[in-house]
């Protein structure tokens, strides 16, 4: 974590992911500031279309367990002994995880990609909550989050919810340096009136 003498903007800046993270994990009471951070995203039409299930403690491994199982039965040939070697010593060393989904709302009142980017925008919050908090996170698609098994042992029937994703959080395990990040100019435009000026 950054001293505290960095300006709001500069811890923004500062937040870095990592896998490597062990426990403490978050006490309840940040792990509640944490979540309800991700309350504060922006939500065409106020959906709150987020969905967060918790998973912490002894209940990672079984969280392992049960997304390797998942992912075996679906025959991927990438989950080779190594790597799923590879993810039980990686989750043996997380205190919590958040798994995170969108529900979806069909109406066809606010598109569903503007429902997916809300959940996006609450788990930014989520990111950088635990960041300022001292903690260290990692989003990530794998573990079998595309598994239909895998979202519906977590409670997220595919028909009505995309899952996207688990997030580990915990103390950081190594110092993280800071990370070069690209000059915002190379994507940023300024429209004045005229052509595009690229
Ligand atoms: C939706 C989403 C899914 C991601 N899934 C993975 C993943 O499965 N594996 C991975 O190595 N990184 C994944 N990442 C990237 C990492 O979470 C992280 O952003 C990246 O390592 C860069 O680190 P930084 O956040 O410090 O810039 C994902 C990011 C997002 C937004």
């Amino acid at each position: 974590m950054m001293t505290t003498s960095a300006t709001p903007v500069q811890l923004l800046m500062s937040r870095r992911s990592t896998k490597l993270v062990r426990g403490p994990g978050p006490s309840d009471q940040e792990l509640a500031q944490i979540l309800q951070a991700g309350m504060s995203a922006p939500d065409h039409g106020a959906l709150r279309p987020w969905r967060y299930v918790v998973i912490r403690d002894e209940a990672v491994g079984r969280l392992a367990d049960m997304a390797i199982a998942a992912v075996k039965r679906t025959g991927d040939p990438r989950m080779t002994p190594e790597k799923e070697k590879n993810n039980r010593t990686w989750l043996a060393q997380v205190p919590l995880v958040l798994g995170v989904a969108q529900k979806s709302f069909f109406d066809g009142k606010i598109p569903e990609h503007e429902q997916m980017l809300a959940v996006g925008a609450s788990v930014m919050n989520v990111l950088n909550a635990v960041h300022m908090l001292g903690y260290a996170a990692f989003w990530s698609t794998g573990l079998g989050t595309n598994v239909p098994d895998v979202q519906e042992a977590l409670g997220f029937d595919p028909l009505e919810y995309r899952f996207l994703g688990f997030v580990a959080i915990g103390t950081p395990a190594v110092d993280l340096p800071t990370m070069q990040r690209p000059d915002f100019h190379e994507f940023v435009t300024e429209w004045t009136g005229g052509k595009p000026h690229m």
